[in-house]
């Protein structure tokens, strides 16, 4: 069976923001600008921006192509997550030209002038565009997200649901935590620490709405906190950036709703 081996990655002499040029027989040359830290490089000064040239014709269409090939035959050392490369795990969330999206599913072409990447806004860097997603995890951990029922469960019938109720999880269970939405929410950037955020609260509210989940007033109670759920203004951007097209912010509107209707 054939091996799918890396191109040897060229020798890194550069200094910081240095520009790594296409081929000279290159036609068709895009500029990516990346964001860079190094936490192991105490020399330079971090963070910096790397500029490199990009054939797009010796290039796939999306964002994400560039970075692998950029990592594969410029500069080994760029560092970035990615798996599934069709929009499906999450991994790849990045800020490219000024929005937070996915690299696997941006194209090249929709980019203007020189591709800007950046890391997800206001969330520490562990390395160039890899954030750290603990406290994220940590609050997705806190809204229990799985189904809570009294009935013992019994591994040789599901539990099943009418059509109308499964329907009342589309847009809602398509969602896959890739973190855009809450990076840029401005209440999550202030109060990140206490403020759930868009992408915990629309998963929250993805079990509030099952008919087959019965922990619905806990879940509520616990929601019910001038921070953890109060801090959404509705400022929409978390709605406005959802590469899945979902809407976090009804979510959010629903889960109050819900709040107030049980208290009328
Ligand atoms: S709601 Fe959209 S942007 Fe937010 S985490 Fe889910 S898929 Fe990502
Ligand atoms: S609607 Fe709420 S969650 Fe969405 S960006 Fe605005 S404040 Fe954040
Ligand atoms: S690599 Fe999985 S969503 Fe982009």
């Amino acid at each position: 069976m054939a091996q799918f081996t890396l191109p040897k990655a060229s020798k890194i002499d550069k200094k910081a923001g240095d520009l790594f040029k296409a081929k000279k027989e290159a036609k068709n040359i895009r500029v990516f600008e990346i964001y860079r830290y190094n936490p192991e490089d105490r020399q330079k000064t971090n963070p910096y921006i790397d500029k490199f040239e990009v054939d797009l014709d010796e290039c796939g269409p999306m964002v994400l192509d560039a970075l692998i090939k950029i990592k594969a035959e410029y500069d080994s050392s760029l560092t970035f997550r990615r798996s599934c490369r069709e929009g499906i795990c999450g991994s790849c969330a990045m800020n490219i030209d000024g929005t937070n999206t996915l690299a696997c599913t941006k194209s090249i072409a929709e980019c203007k002038n020189d591709v800007k990447i950046y890391p997800l806004p206001h969330m520490p860097v562990i390395k160039d565009l890899v954030p750290d997603l603990t406290n994220f995890y940590e609050q997705y951990k806190s809204i229990k997200p799985w189904l809570q029922s009294k009935e013992p469960e019994n591994p040789n019938q599901e539990r099943l649901q009418s059509p109308e109720d499964r329907e009342k999880l589309d847009g809602l269970y398509e969602c896959i935590l890739c973190a855009c939405c809450s990076t840029s929410c401005p209440s999550y950037w202030w109060n990140g620490d206490k403020y759930l955020g868009p992408a915990t609260l629309l998963q929250a509210y993805r079990f509030i709405s099952d008919s087959r989940d019965e922990a619905t007033d806990q879940r509520l109670d616990a929601l019910e906190d001038p921070f953890k759920l109060y801090r959404c203004h509705t400022i929409m951007n978390c709605t406005n950036t959802c590469p899945k097209g979902l809407n976090p912010a009804k979510a959010i509107g629903k889960i109050k709703q819900a709040i107030a209707d049980r208290k009328a």
